[in-house]
């Protein structure tokens, strides 16, 4: 967020604090102006980051360019709030005189900026001239509202309120979004499967990689249903309702009620593939012996979702140690699946417990395409990234 030099500037820290609170992570640069406005102090405080506004640090012996490359670059968008006409004017005319400036001809992103200017001053050809001018390089510039100005007259320059602002953006950004309007499942984690009323049968997954999935798709716009056994995990963002399951029954119950209508169905859970044919009610005393668990096998969740595929794109996850490539080749075409995510544990630092995991997509008649070792967040952009190529024509 940039801000310039003008009596609007005093409602950033609300805009601010409204950006978190709606889940963003906030970075503030301002015009040396601005700071007459508003204290870099509150930004910081609020955004809970360091505020720049000079391109090098200024109260050190050892002076550091502020990197307004990097700081352009790190933004999923952009917005200037106020933008006075001095910075709409510079915006421009690609003239960087200040640290706001060179962001905003740095930046690779979307860019909004919310005007404010007295009644005369926004009107003036000029302005509005600039205005067109931004807008026509892709700049989105918010409308001013209308009430009372700092200089005693009544019209239209006012900056928009920031929950004005914040509900603009959303609805702007939210229209771009190529999961917009679809649901997509996802199931994540572990079952437990009870041997009795403390014991079970479990396994090592975290749950990280279907979690990390859920944000990427609510990222995208999706509406998230994340399907979770037991972690440590939790998740807040307003497109993702989790739904926690403890076994793979109740997995399996989940998430044929979210299969009917959804675009997308993610299979990452480590379902336990059996379960006790007959838990005890009671706690099994160690006096009593203890020397056989008799196994019944879960229902096979992906498998049955395959059989009654329509429209649903279908992803699995395989996890293998032998015969990687072609054990997962047969389980994509076994389960009628649109693509499987192969995870080896044979690579080192990759799979289950970990932030990391090294994979293979696969997807019938296309060759199998090989990732890096990324961090799951990482893993997760991929994987809709090739999702999208492929639904995106479906759809
Ligand atoms: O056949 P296998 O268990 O190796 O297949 C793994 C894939 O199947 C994963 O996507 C996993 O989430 C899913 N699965 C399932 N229900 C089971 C077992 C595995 O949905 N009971």
């Amino acid at each position: 967020m940039g801000i310039s030099g003008g009596i609007a500037a005093y409602k950033t820290p609300t805009l601010v604090r409204a950006f978190i609170k709606q889940g963003a992570e906030v970075r503030v640069i301002m015009t040396p102006s601005s700071k007459d406005f508003v204290t870099p102090l509150s930004l910081a405080t609020v955004s809970q980051n360091p505020v720049f506004s000079s391109f090098i640090s200024e109260d050190q012996d050892n002076p550091l360019w502020n990197n307004h490359v990097e700081m352009a670059l790190w933004a999923d968008y952009m917005l200037i709030a106020p933008a006075t006409s001095n910075t709409l004017s510079s915006m421009a005319q690609a003239c960087c005189t200040n640290l706001v400036l060179a962001a905003y001809l740095s930046s690779q992103c979307k860019v909004f900026v919310a005007p404010a200017m007295d009644l005369d001053m926004y009107s003036h050809p000029a302005n509005q001239k600039n205005l067109e001018t931004l807008s026509d390089y892709g700049v989105v510039v918010l409308p001013t509202e209308e009430g009372f100005l700092a200089s005693g007259l009544l019209g239209k320059g006012r900056m928009m309120e920031p929950e004005s602002i914040i509900a603009f953006m959303e609805k702007d950004i939210y229209k771009t979004l190529p999961l917009k309007n679809k649901k997509v499942v996802i199931t994540a984690g572990p079952t437990q499967e009870a041997i009795d009323p403390v014991r079970f049968i479990g396994n090592n997954s975290s749950g990280k990689m279907g979690f990390e999935l859920a944000k990427r798709a609510a990222d995208l716009g999706a509406e998230v249903i994340l399907i979770s056994g037991p972690t440590n995990l939790s998740i807040k963002h307003v497109n993702i309702k989790l739904e926690q399951v403890v076994t793979a029954d109740q997995m399996f119950e989940s998430s044929k009620k979210h299969y009917v209508d959804a675009s997308v169905f993610i299979a990452s859970a480590a379902v336990a593939d059996f379960k006790p044919d007959n838990n005890a009610t009671q706690k099994i005393k160690k006096g009593t012996g203890f020397d056989q668990i008799n196994l019944l096998p879960t229902p096979d969740i992906l498998a049955y979702l395959g059989k009654i595929k329509k429209d649903q794109f279908l992803v699995g996850f395989a996890l293998e140690t032998e015969n990687e490539l072609e054990n997962a080749k047969g389980k994509l075409e076994s389960k009628n699946l649109d693509a499987i995510i192969l995870n080896s544990l044979n690579d080192e630092q990759a799979g289950f417990g970990g932030n990391q995991n090294k994979i293979t997509y696969l997807q019938p008649n296309v060759n199998p395409i090989s990732f890096e070792l990324k961090t799951k967040q990482e893993v997760a952009v991929d994987v809709f990234d090739q999702i999208l190529l492929k639904y995106e024509k479906l759809s």
